[in-house]
């Protein structure tokens, strides 16, 4: 295994898109930033230089990071920010990871301009579970805000307004020919005919689930989140925030140029939430002596409209894990711990104004109707030292009273949401089972992408309603599950799930689409050490950024 150094420099950066110049922060001036390239078990060092304006974390979205969350990056759950004019060096630690995974920040919605591609080859002499492909190639989607989404984000959080939607999705940091003052920019990608590609996809948006496709091109996926699938064949690939997709494309069609494009998939209904309808655009073309017709052909007829349930799920479903002698599946079969958690968006009770500075009840999204709050000294420093007053070990196993989840006329009171910051305790090796419940409170059902960090989970069952816990139980699939760090649960419905514990450390869990994360759906994980050294937390690097507001922690 090699070890590799990358230096990030994050600052403002001038860029205009759609007719507008903004500053945005990124890295080593770059939207997307830098693509780390890795070879599966090697040791990466990242020296995060903040000359930017305020104070970030990063986060290696995927990368499990063995005994090591003291480089998860996540917050006030692991760290306290870098602050601008710092440095810190993560030391990101690869072990059975495969396949493309991606990096962004991990403070507030920063990750919006601050992210990047990973990408993990086989050790070396080991090849791809499939043919060799002739060259590789990074598609990062994100969303564009034309506002200054900091000013905007940290405003509707203390006054409790709606959070802010985009105005555009980008191919490689490019809005594409539909999009206002974008055809000159248009992010172009030249093939050859007859040749096959790796592409590596990454849902980097910050708040929708993506339908993606490329005209006349079927697609093959091969790989998600950082590990193998059965391949796939299929003419679009539906995407949440957080997950990353492995498709081969063979260039096989007339000598020409098409569109790869795509746009959000709603699982919400388009007229009660502000929404972004833009395409974004790229141009694959073939090389060669051609007369050029234009424009180029658009997938009319392959890419799905933006409500198009039907069109996500037929492809969701059809995931498995690739499980073969050489990529097994370790789905744990007895489970020694079970949870079963309400994944809703509901009204958080404030009776004075300890909540925010708005007194009364606001909109507030819950796990099991704890609504997750920041702590001011990081979950895991308050773990390791002992101290008190940044979180409590209290998050409940089951939701505060059952009901019919996804009822079409549920009172509130159903789901009044407190907020707290409870994590939940596991023991060293413990096996977990835990059911997602998706509620319809305030008939504001929708998808719901909850990502793990320090593990990947299998998806051993998911479907629409309420779960039945005699019933359901019976169609798990243990054989060959997606393993995966992201997976929707469904609008009106529940995802089952099982992992091993067996990362000690403090882990968070969130929902991947922001708007949930800042609004409360997120929980952490304390996983215990496991008696010896080798199943310990490590103990943290020597330096780490300081917390600001230490004064109610005890420290000595
Ligand atoms: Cu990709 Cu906690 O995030
Ligand atoms: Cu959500």
């Amino acid at each position: 295994a090699d070890v590799h150094f990358y230096d990030f420099i994050l600052k403002e950066t001038k860029v205009t898109k759609l007719c507008e110049t903004k500053s945005i922060m990124t890295v080593n001036d770059s939207f997307p930033g830098p693509t780390i390239k890795v070879h599966k078990g090697d040791t990466v060092y990242v020296n995060v230089n903040n000359r930017g304006d305020y104070g970030v974390t990063l986060h290696w979205h995927g990368v499990k990071q063995p005994r090591n969350p003291w480089s998860d990056g996540p917050e006030f759950i692991t760290q306290c920010a870098i602050m601008p004019g710092t440095n810190f060096t993560y030391e990101v630690i690869f072990s059975d990871e495969e396949g493309t995974l991606w990096w962004h920040a991990h403070s507030s919605w920063t990750r919006a301009t601050v992210h990047g591609a990973i990408v993990i080859s086989p050790e070396s002499g080991k090849s791809y579970p499939f043919s060799e492909p002739d060259d590789d190639k990074v598609i990062m989607i994100a969303a564009w805000y034309m506002g200054d989404l900091k000013e905007l984000v940290d405003e509707a959080m203390i006054e409790g307004k709606d959070l802010p939607h985009s105005d555009g999705y980008t191919i490689n940091g490019e809005l594409g020919d539909f999009c206002n003052c974008s055809q000159v920019t248009t992010h172009g990608w030249y093939v050859d005919y007859g040749k096959t590609y790796l592409l590596r996809i990454v849902n980097a948006v910050v708040n929708a689930e993506l339908f993606f496709a490329i005209a006349d091109h079927n697609l093959t996926v091969v790989g998600m989140d950082g590990g193998y699938v059965k391949p796939i064949v299929t003419t679009c690939i539906m995407i949440s925030p957080g997950q990353t997709m492995d498709v081969l494309l063979t260039a096989n069609q007339p000598l020409g140029r098409y569109y790869i494009a795509t746009r959000q998939y709603s699982s919400e209904d388009a007229e009660v939430t502000g929404f972004d309808h833009s395409i974004g655009s790229a141009i694959l073309q073939y090389r060669g002596n051609y007369s050029l017709p234009s424009p180029p052909v658009f997938p009319n007829a392959t890419l799905p409209l933006y409500l198009d349930f039907g069109a996500a799920l037929r492809f969701t479903n059809q995931l498995r894990s690739l499980a073969s002698e050489d990529h097994p599946v370790d789905v744990p079969g007895d489970v020694s711990t079970k949870m079963f958690i309400t994944v809703s968006m509901g009204e958080i009770y404030c009776p004075n104004s300890s909540c925010t500075s708005v007194s009364g009840n606001k909109l507030g999204s819950s796990l099991n109707n704890v609504s997750w709050v920041n702590p001011s000294l990081d979950v895991l420093s308050a773990y390791y030292r002992n101290l008190s007053g940044s979180y409590t070990a209290d998050f409940p196993d089951w939701p505060p009273s059952m009901y019919n989840f996804t009822g079409d006329d549920l009172p509130d009171s159903v789901d009044m949401t407190y907020q707290g910051t409870k994590v939940k305790v596991l023991n060293y090796n413990e096996t977990v089972e835990i059911v997602f419940q998706g509620t319809n409170v305030l008939k504001s059902s929708m998808n719901h992408p909850m990502h793990v960090h320090g593990h990947n989970f299998y998806v051993v069952g998911t479907g629409h309603g309420n779960f039945d816990s005699k019933m359901d139980p019976r169609t798990y699939n243990l054989v060959d599950p997606p393993h995966v760090n992201t997976f929707g649960v469904p609008k009106n419905g529940w995802l089952a799930i099982r992992f091993t514990a067996n990362n000690p450390g403090v882990w968070f869990w969130h929902c991947h689409l922001d708007r949930h994360m800042s609004w409360g759906m997120d929980m952490a994980f304390i996983v215990k050490d496991g008696g010896t050294l080798e199943t310990s937390l490590r103990p943290p690097p020597a330096y780490m950024p300081p917390c600001m507001d230490m004064g109610s922690y005890d420290i000595s």
